[in-house]
């Protein structure tokens, strides 16, 4: 069986979720199950041709991240998708402690486009919003930690059993405010970058375009530029190597975050 998992991340929590997950769905006694981790912002299109696809993303402002709207059209594209049965697909969502209405707009995204989800879960994480607070210490973190590996044991077994109609939405009320909220400021995320700027600290190192995920970044005489294509992921802050990466006036001297497994070279997508 082949599953293939597309993430998004800015700081490796979602990818960390993702590697994870694929290790555990994996046939580590007969090598038989194949299963593939893949960037969703290098997606051309959605490879329809594995008997499970899972998505697993960050939740962004009580929803999920643009590009997996983005991403979906891609998988309702695919040739021969909705004639096809017996797929699986799944998707998981790392969150900072309110996952708000992420997994139910996917939901509803993908029945809009003719496709269904299996079943969704989430999956808590330290928070990465720079811009209301600064990274939790690391005593925190693992205790976070620990709780994700005992999720996701639960979450591989059930994606394992093939089961149907499991879903960790919120309830109505939660989704109702989460989607209204999410509709006044997803338009506006891709501009939201104005508000990035590199202080005196930049040294040209160039790491923050590289990292960018949509590349979103270009150096200009040395110095990023931002081009107005966001998606509020906030990698370039948190991976500069001289926190010289500001969003508006409240992150300088904010404890910078990434998931402490995932190195540099495995969160540029390139
Ligand atoms: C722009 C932005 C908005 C966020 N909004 C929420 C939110 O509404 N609820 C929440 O629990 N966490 C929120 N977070 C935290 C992330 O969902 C969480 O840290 C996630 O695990 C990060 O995943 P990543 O490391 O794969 O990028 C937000 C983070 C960012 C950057
Ligand atoms: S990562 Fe930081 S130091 Fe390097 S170019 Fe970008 S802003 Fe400057
Ligand atoms: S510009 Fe920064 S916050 Fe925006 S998508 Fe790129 S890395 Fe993420």
């Amino acid at each position: 069986m082949k599953t293939i998992i597309y993430y998004f991340s800015g700081t490796g929590n979602s990818l960390k979720t993702a590697c994870d997950l694929a290790l555990q769905l994996a046939d580590t006694e007969f090598f038989t199950d194949r299963t593939e981790v893949f960037p969703m912002a290098r997606a051309g299109e959605a490879d329809v041709s594995a008997d499970r696809i899972g998505m697993v993303f960050p939740v962004y402002m009580s929803g999920p991240p643009l590009i997996v709207s983005g991403f979906v059209k891609k998988l309702a594209a695919a040739e021969g998708w909705l004639n096809e049965t017996g797929k699986y697909i799944f998707a998981v969502a790392t969150h900072g402690g309110n996952p708000g209405g992420a997994l139910k707009m996917l939901y509803n995204d993908m029945r809009k486009n003719g496709l269904s989800l299996d079943a969704a879960f989430n999956v808590a994480m330290p928070g990465n919003y720079t811009p209301l607070y600064g990274a939790l210490s690391g005593e925190k973190q693992n205790a976070l930690f620990v709780r994700a590996d005992e999720k996701l044991r639960e979450i591989s077994a059930r994606v394992l059993s093939g089961e149907r109609g499991y879903f960790e939405f919120s309830n109505f009320f939660v989704n109702a405010v989460s989607s209204f909220f999410y509709g006044l400021m997803s338009p506006r995320i891709p501009g939201m970058d104005k508000k990035f700027f590199a202080d005196g600290r930049c040294d040209s190192c160039g790491i923050c375009a590289k990292v960018c995920p949509v590349d979103n970044i270009k150096m200009l005489k040395g110095k990023p530029s931002w081009n107005h294509k966001c998606q509020q992921c906030m990698a370039c802050l948190h991976w500069c190597p001289k926190e010289a990466i500001q969003y508006g006036k409240m992150t300088r001297g904010r404890r910078r975050y990434h998931h402490p497994l995932i190195k540099l070279n495995e969160i540029i997508q390139k």
